[in-house]
């Protein structure tokens, strides 16, 4: 269906104080102007970089092609071995004036291009439907940068709970009031949601933004479900927020049934009730973390052009640009790969996700079994699992004694479930990420955790701690 967006003044309303007052970087303002044709520029401090020590830049990469993950992650083969057929990728010439040079400020023209071909191919959205696209400093600088354009200190946003601790301490920074919508292994749920929306006090500003992990939420692993996407969409027009869809994980699902579309394919796939626009309400966040590299720093965001030119605006005056270098390597990368071999790089890496998750599900009920509950995840690399254990004095379990403390003198890290809890409320959850060890240290890890669940479970029964409370929260 074809897309009809909301026009630029209905964001002109919704754009945070700051955003409206930010003034703009007057170079960074004018910066496109130097690829005018026939213009001689004077314009930017640009360094000269023949002045600069590097005259080639040379990088090799592995095939695309999936190697039998599986199998050499049982038999603990190296996934890549030497005699891999590598191509040799080299940025010379202007490609390494590009890469060393400033750039512009929502990122690389060719960098740029390449993206809109991406989601023109995983989410059917072209040019020309009121959006744009701006590379940042990984997808956290991207949401920070929106979550600053759209709120004012006070300002209500509505939260999947539990969620991505990272975000919670972002939003804190706003100074915004985080309303929690609890998950279940659908996803959001969208009843609670609309329950929170409807009995919304009427002296309250009602909520600017939703904000979810929708493929393999990091921390619990759940994958919303297309029904529920579409409901949250529904709510969204109704109740006039953007949906902040925080998407890291998008191509590491791996789940039998289809990929499930993303809210920014959903909208444009969802005619309104009243006949107004459809589009407009999704801010897409998509990274190269975890699919390239998360040392590149490389994410980016997709949404409506009042927002993101609130967004560039901001790192005009911040972090400028992202990394040219990274932006001329990604470039150099996609153009050897093309569109078939980027498929081939995810097909690739979501199959390895999945054979790491099936050693961790096999780990879990050989030590966890009894002791904990859990569901597989069908994307990212996250397990959550309740620990089954004794309520607490105020009559709640809560996970973090045990795994701050005991667990981790007994040789196992993982992160305790409050830390993921917008309101700080108690839990007996937890997270463990399954994408780095092998099979030896996940059992080695889980059997350690067995065991101190165990030893914890007779201490309780005798009514002792084992640990004397002075040496509690190590870290
Ligand atoms: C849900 C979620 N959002 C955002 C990020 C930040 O990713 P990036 O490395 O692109 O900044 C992460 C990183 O772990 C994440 O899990």
């Amino acid at each position: 269906m074809a897309a009809s967006h909301l026009p630029d003044s209905y964001y002109a309303s919704i754009l945070s104080e700051s955003a409206r007052s930010r003034r703009a970087n007057p170079i960074r303002k004018v910066y496109h102007l130097e690829n005018e044709p026939g213009v001689i520029s004077l314009l930017a401090g640009k360094p000269n970089t023949t002045m600069f020590p590097f005259t080639s830049i040379k990088f090799t990469v592995s095939p695309t092609t999936s190697p039998d993950y599986p199998e050499r992650i049982r038999t603990g083969q190296p996934l890549k071995s030497e005699g891999d057929q590598r191509t040799e990728i080299e940025l010379t010439g202007q490609d390494l004036e590009e890469a060393l040079q400033y750039g512009q400020t929502e990122g690389s023209a060719r960098l740029l291009d390449w993206l809109h071909g991406l989601q023109e191919h995983l989410h059917g959205r072209s040019r020309g439907e009121g959006w744009r696209m701006s590379v940042g400093v990984g997808s956290q600088d991207m949401l920070y940068k929106a979550g600053t354009a759209l709120l004012n200190p006070g300002d209500y946003v509505l939260i999947q709970a539990p969620t991505y601790a990272g975000v919670i301490a972002m939003f804190d920074s706003l100074k915004c009031n985080l309303v929690d919508v609890p998950n279940d292994s659908s996803g959001t749920r969208s009843s609670d949601l609309r329950n929170i929306l409807s009995s919304w006090p009427a002296d309250r500003p009602k909520p600017k933004i939703f904000y979810n992990v929708p493929f393999g939420c990091n921390p619990t692993g759940i994958t919303t479900t297309e029904q529920r996407k579409r409901e949250i969409i529904e709510l969204s027009r109704e109740h006039d927020f953007i949906i902040f869809e925080d998407d890291p994980y998008f191509n590491l699902y791996f789940g039998d049934a289809p990929r499930p579309p993303s809210f920014f394919q959903l909208e444009k796939s969802m005619p309104t009730k009243d006949g107004s626009p459809n589009v407009g309400r999704v801010l897409r966040f998509d990274s190269f973390s975890k699919l390239i590299s998360a040392g590149m720093r490389m994410g980016w965001v997709s949404g409506p052009t009042p927002i993101l030119n609130a967004i560039d605006m901001h790192s005009g005056i911040s972090s400028v640009h992202s990394s040219s270098l990274s932006q001329a390597m990604l470039v150099a990368l996609f153009n050897s790969w093309g569109l078939d071999g980027f498929d081939a790089h995810v097909r690739s890496v979501s199959t390895f996700y999945r054979a790491k998750c099936e050693v961790f599900a096999a780990a879990m009920k050989q030590h966890l079994d009894g002791l904990a509950e859990w569901d597989v995840p069908e994307a990212g690399m996250f397990f959550w699992f309740k620990l089954l254990l004794p309520p607490g004095p105020d009559g709640e379990s809560d996970s973090s004694d045990l795994i701050q403390t005991k667990a981790f003198k007994n040789g196992v890290l993982a992160l305790p479930g409050i830390g993921f809890m917008p309101d700080g409320r108690k839990t007996p959850y937890v997270r463990a990420a399954f994408s780095l060890l092998d099979e030896s240290d996940v059992n080695e890890a889980l059997r350690r955790l067995r065991e101190t669940l165990l030893k914890d479970r007779e201490d309780h029964s005798g009514e002792t701690s084992a640990i004397p409370v002075a040496e509690r929260k190590i870290w």
